[in-house]
């Protein structure tokens, strides 16, 4: 330590403290200030001397800084469109919503080498993102190589998640390639991340649809049945248990599905949840609007009805849900996203997606905590605490504690917003929870100690956020079989012989 360190040290031990605010975590609320060291927590608790920034929180709650850990970033989508969000509109976005960590994908597409794609995420990432970034891989090219080797090297440098797709043509994998993709996780210490829907049943209805001149938006959620989630869910859940590996699957949306997510954790299966804002707070009705508007509201799986918005509520309160994400997937609306063929686009040529990175913790808070569905500390695990722990980073991110990255919004519980697309600061030009009036909103939003959002500006230069390297996700960890490969073929081969 610098001599001039020691004696700022000696006078100050602060660079920055919060104080007089109420701290909430996944698990207790309760008044105190916070210290912060180069970047670090070093203190919670009450009456600490002012440090060198000091913020007063009175009337604020204090809460850990979101972890966004579903969103899609400077990512080409299967068919080849291009998010409307780089790393720098996304992070600036994510940062003003208070969220201080996000892990969006780096995505293979077939033919591409996985460290190759890593190198070029990091090259769109590293000179833009203002908050903490990690990366899931998307595997839609499970080749000998990348099973045996670039996903083994990749877990081990800190990519301990992947996404892995039961729909699309050209991401899906078949039953056999997931089940390898399966044993390869549990082998490696990574979590599955899985969007489940039958490929099958989409294409035939949607093929239908077509046929008869029903190309409207509206008809993407028809095509995307709800059977169709619920059949994935179901098989992709029967997979995983056949491992006894982990998976979690990823933007629930329907009743059904929950209910099967529910069903199977009843039995102790290690099957986890993430649900996502469009999923409370739109339904299929939104997408029928005048023209191609609905287009706007489209992503997969699709806003279903109030029934399934009821479910998925009560999924978020019960615990059937560890996550709750944005799958913010922005794409504008126009040819460069929404609609490539002008006003001849049928619901099949869209970029599917919605998004969600600034509103998805605003949006929870106010209808959420502010109704009552929910508590603070729920809230606070939903939105933070649980991606840390599903996914690897709780050794540094997620809560409020001494030794933890000061990763923090300070919350005015009481402000009104009335939301419009010219306040956010993505690149999309819409949202699709335009003129909804909401209470609470994060002001004050702090990464590593740096204030990255303070009196409605940004603060802080693009590039100064950080890659994390992820351990063994929580669920791995806590593997319930210390070797569950060798115990699956023990238990096959004892089937065999009985
Ligand atoms: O519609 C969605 N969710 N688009 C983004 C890609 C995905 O499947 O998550
Ligand atoms: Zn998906
Ligand atoms: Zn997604």
């Amino acid at each position: 330590m610098g001599r001039t360190r020691a004696l700022d040290l000696a006078m100050n031990p602060f660079d920055l403290t919060i104080r007089n605010g109420t701290i909430a975590t996944a698990e207790s609320t309760f008044k105190a200030d916070i210290g912060v060291s180069e970047g670090k927590i070093t203190a919670v608790a009450t009456q600490l001397e002012a440090g060198s920034h000091d913020i007063d929180a009175t009337d604020r709650l204090v809460l850990p800084g979101g972890i966004d850990s579903h969103c899609h970033v400077e990512q080409l989508s299967g068919s080849g469109v291009m998010t409307a969000d780089d790393f720098y509109s996304a992070t600036v976005s994510a940062a003003f919503g208070g969220t201080t960590t996000i892990i969006p994908f780096a995505a293979q597409h077939r033919g591409m080498a996985l460290p190759q794609v890593v190198a070029d995420y990091h090259a769109c990432a590293g000179p833009k993102a203002v908050i903490d970034y990690g990366f899931h891989l998307i595997v839609s090219d499970p080749t000998e190589t990348a099973l045996t080797v670039d996903l083994p090297a990749l877990i081990a440098q800190g990519y301990t998640s992947f996404k892995v797709y039961m729909t699309y043509d050209k991401l899906k994998l078949d039953d056999f390639q997931m089940l390898d993709v399966l044993d390869t996780a549990s082998n490696h210490g990574a979590l599955v991340m899985v969007h489940a829907e039958n490929n099958d049943m989409i294409k035939w209805i949607a093929q239908r649809l077509l046929a008869r001149g029903h190309g409207a938006p509206k008809f993407h959620a028809v095509s995307h049945d709800p059977l169709a989630e619920s059949e994935a869910t179901n098989r992709i859940i029967a997979m995983s248990r056949l491992i006894d590996t982990p998976v979690l699957i990823v933007h629930v949306s329907g009743i059904e599905a929950v209910n099967t997510i529910r069903a199977a954790q009843t039995l102790g299966a290690r099957v986890y949840g993430e649900t996502c804002p469009q999923y409370l707070f739109l339904t299929a009705d939104d997408i029928d609007r005048p023209g191609l508007e609905g287009a706007m509201f489209c992503c997969s799986p699709p806003p279903r009805d109030e029934a399934s918005q009821e479910a998925v509520w009560a999924g978020l309160a019960n615990g059937t849900f560890q996550v709750f994400s944005s799958d913010h997937a922005p794409y504008r609306y126009d040819a460069s996203g929404k609609l490539p063929k002008g006003d001849k686009t049928v619901f099949k040529d869209m970029a599917n997606g919605v998004p969600g990175i600034e509103l998805r913790l605003p949006l929870l808070f106010s209808e959420g905590v502010g109704k009552g569905r929910l508590t603070l500390n729920q809230f606070v695990a939903l939105t933070a605490t649980n991606h840390a722990r599903m996914y690897g980073l709780d050794y540094r991110k997620g809560t409020i504690a001494v030794g933890q990255d000061a990763d923090i919004a300070i919350w005015d519980p009481q402000r009104q917003t009335t939301i419009t697309a010219a306040d956010l600061h993505d690149n999309v030009g819409y949202t699709p929870y335009e003129g909804r009036t909401i209470c609470g909103w994060p002001e004050t939003v702090i990464n590593r100690g740096r204030v990255v959002v303070a009196d409605r500006k940004l603060q802080v230069e693009r590039g100064s956020g950080m890659f994390l390297s992820r351990r063994t996700p929580g669920p791995l960890a806590q593997s319930r079989t210390p070797t569950p490969k060798k115990q699956l073929f023990k238990n096959l081969v004892a089937k065999g012989t009985r």
